[in-house]
């Protein structure tokens, strides 16, 4: 039946419908047992936040920052966004409930809405989920591994093949900046070819020139990163490099990689799959250790990543997935329809799911609406039934018809055999 409405959802946002809610329970079981597994702890924070958060840690020279927040102003006039990433709201939330303890290791997860105004396509939404990961007060590289790992595991026991990582170090502020004045160095007499948004990120974050991919082809030959690492970021790197090989991780080493977010230091890595096509990254993260310094925190090394769920969601394999209730209860009269929902409201507590008609409708079209529903198990009362003390149990699958009394603990036995 078509509709006559007018409304549609707004441009990238997407519905998820039933069918399609029970994929996402999965994804957001998997992650969940993955990461207590690991011991990391659930977080959750609002959907906005003060603008200027986003503006000092996902960095103003972003094109997060520059052309896809959704701001608006608050009765104050005070300047809100919706929130573009989760890293931020972490560090805010790590500073603002005195987290800090030197020597402590906290370790965060959340599952989070975010909102970018970015050209919508598949893969690429304006309203979109991610799982993310963060670990504060550890600068050791054993701990970017688990990061990594963990996410592994989660693609793993969801079945997701062909998602490879890429790897980088883009050093510290101390090696950055010998590497800083040789990229510009190069750029310079090329500078007038480059993009629009190049010549800016020429002054404001010249190393985001490097992957950027339509000058991909007129860069060829700049310095990279990893060309300028100092002994300690270097050592950082190559303790990355062999702990993943001794987990059997496989990983290319990108020395264009530098991310698209301003807060990263040393370690950065990516997660992709050519399957996605243009949108072919599920997920990315990396070291931040100046980030809580510069918020105003401690100085505290802080590493993690995200995950973009949509983009995983087009990459999970299909599975055999039906809406369906465990029992349907169909009456003939409205004094069985009385006794029927108490049965069921005992079976509820049982756990099991359980509907019934609320329209009395007649009999057929309650027996078709158990097998709309799928249901395994037909409760079925009437007159006769109620008059010798029974229920006729009827298992769907099986087409078979039994006789139980009209006691729930006997039904519930018999609904778990
Ligand atoms: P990000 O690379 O900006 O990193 O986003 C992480 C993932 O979110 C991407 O790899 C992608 O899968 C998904 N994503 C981003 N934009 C969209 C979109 N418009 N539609 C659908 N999916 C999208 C961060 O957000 C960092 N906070 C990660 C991090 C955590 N780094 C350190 N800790």
């Amino acid at each position: 039946m078509s509709s006559k409405s007018n409304f549609k959802n707004v441009k990238g946002t997407r519905d998820i419908l039933p069918l399609e809610s029970i994929r996402w329970q999965r994804v957001e079981n998997v992650v969940r047992k993955k990461m207590e597994q690991y011991n990391f702890q659930e977080i959750r924070f609002p959907t906005f936040e003060y603008t200027d958060l986003f503006r000092k840690s996902t960095g103003e020279s972003t094109d997060i920052v520059r052309k896809e927040m959704f701001t608006f102003a608050d009765m104050g006039g005070r300047s809100l966004a919706l929130k573009p990433e989760g890293t931020p709201s972490v560090v805010r939330m790590f500073l603002q409930y005195g987290f800090f303890t030197k020597g402590i290791l906290q370790k965060f997860y959340y599952i989070e809405r975010m909102f970018r105004q970015e050209r919508p396509q598949k893969g690429r939404y304006r309203e979109f989920r991610q799982f993310g990961a963060e670990v504060i007060g550890s600068s050791s590289a054993e701990t970017d591994v688990e990061l990594v790992k963990s996410a592994f595991d989660i693609f793993n026991e969801l079945d997701i093949k062909g998602v490879e990582l890429n790897i980088n170090s883009i050093g510290c502020p101390k090696c950055r900046k010998n590497f800083i004045k040789e990229l510009k160095g190069f750029l310079k007499g090329k500078l007038v070819s480059l993009c629009e948004d190049c010549r800016r990120r020429y002054d404001e974050n010249p190393m985001r020139i490097l992957d950027c991919k339509e000058d991909k082809g007129k860069i060829k030959g700049a310095p990279v990163p990893s060309d300028f690492l100092c002994d300690d970021c270097r050592a950082h790197f190559e303790e990355f490099e062999n702990r993943l090989d001794f987990f059997n991780i496989k990983f290319n080493i990108e020395n264009r990689l530098v991310r698209g977010l301003d807060y990263y230091t040393k370690t950065v890595f990516e997660f992709v799959n050519a399957n996605l096509g243009s949108q072919n990254e599920v997920g990315g993260g990396g070291r931040y250790d100046e980030l809580i310094k510069f918020m105003g925190g401690e100085d505290t090394p802080a590493s993690g990543y995200a995950v973009g769920i949509d983009r995983l969601m087009l990459l999970l394999p299909e599975k055999e997935e039906k809406l369906g209730v465990d029992v349907y209860l169909v009456t003939f009269d409205e004094e069985s329809d009385l006794e029927g929902g108490k049965i069921l409201a005992s079976l509820r507590q049982e756990g099991f799911s359980c509907d019934k008609d609320p329209m009395k409708r007649s009999v057929k079209a309650q027996f078709r609406e158990a097998d709309r529903q799928n249901a395994k198990w037909v409760i079925i009362i009437g007159e006769n039934e109620r008059k010798r003390g029974i229920v006729q149990l009827k298992n769907m699958n099986k087409g078979e018809q039994k006789e139980i009394p009209m006691e729930a603990d006997k039904i519930v036995k018999e609904l778990k055999c």
